[in-house]
């Protein structure tokens, strides 16, 4: 981990602080859907170590599917641009959906996904996400379970990238501006 770290300028949340928060939202959810069967919509990449963690802390009847959209390409800004990568496996229709995010920044893609999942009548839909950038947001969005607030710094871990790396950090750092700047984006 040493050669990633030295990327780090600091550690905004740390692994403890992280768990601490994954099994807060799963005794909030396991509260508001007690007596039902819920299915979480993992969208991929970033929200992979977080839909694991939080499957693992829900004591419900749980099903996961994935999707992967991709709204920034491999840079740091967001184009507006939203395309389907792959599409979930199963029908949501009747279900139960809890959409999952590591990240919510200017809204684009999780209000493109929202009204495209509608669209396929699930008996309910809610968005978890595990950080929320208020200040970036350019669409009126506001997520149902939030894990934190956070600045408008970049952020990397916890299965957030900079062009694919730093995904496997166990906490939330924040990228060293050189490293993204070196880039021009
Ligand atoms: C990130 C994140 C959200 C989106 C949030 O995904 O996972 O999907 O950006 O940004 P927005 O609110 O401005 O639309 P990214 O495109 O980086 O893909 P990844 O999860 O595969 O890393």
């Amino acid at each position: 981990m040493a050669p990633m770290m030295d990327d780090v300028a600091k550690v905004l949340l740390d692994e403890a602080t992280i768990q601490a928060k994954v099994r807060e939202l799963a005794a909030r959810i396991a509260e508001d859907y007690a007596g039902k069967e819920l299915t979480l919509v993992c969208i991929l990449k970033g929200a992979v170590l977080f839909a694991a963690d939080l499957l693992r802390a829900l004591p419900l009847p749980v099903e996961i599917d994935f999707m992967a959209i991709s709204s920034y390409g491999r840079g740091v800004r967001t184009s507006g641009v939203v395309r389907i990568l792959k599409d979930l496996d199963h029908s949501i229709e009747g279900k139960h959906v809890l959409v999952v995010e590591d990240i919510v920044d200017s809204g684009l893609t999780l209000s493109y996904l929202l009204e495209t999942l509608s669209s396929r009548q699930p008996a309910s839909m809610k968005v978890c996400v595990l950080l929320d950038k208020p200040e970036r947001r350019v669409v009126d969005l506001t997520p149902d379970y939030v894990g934190f607030e956070i600045p408008d710094e970049f952020v990397i871990g916890y299965g957030l990238d900079y062009a694919e790396k730093y995904r496997n950090l166990p906490f939330i750092g924040v990228l060293k501006p050189e490293i993204y700047a070196a880039t021009g984006e």
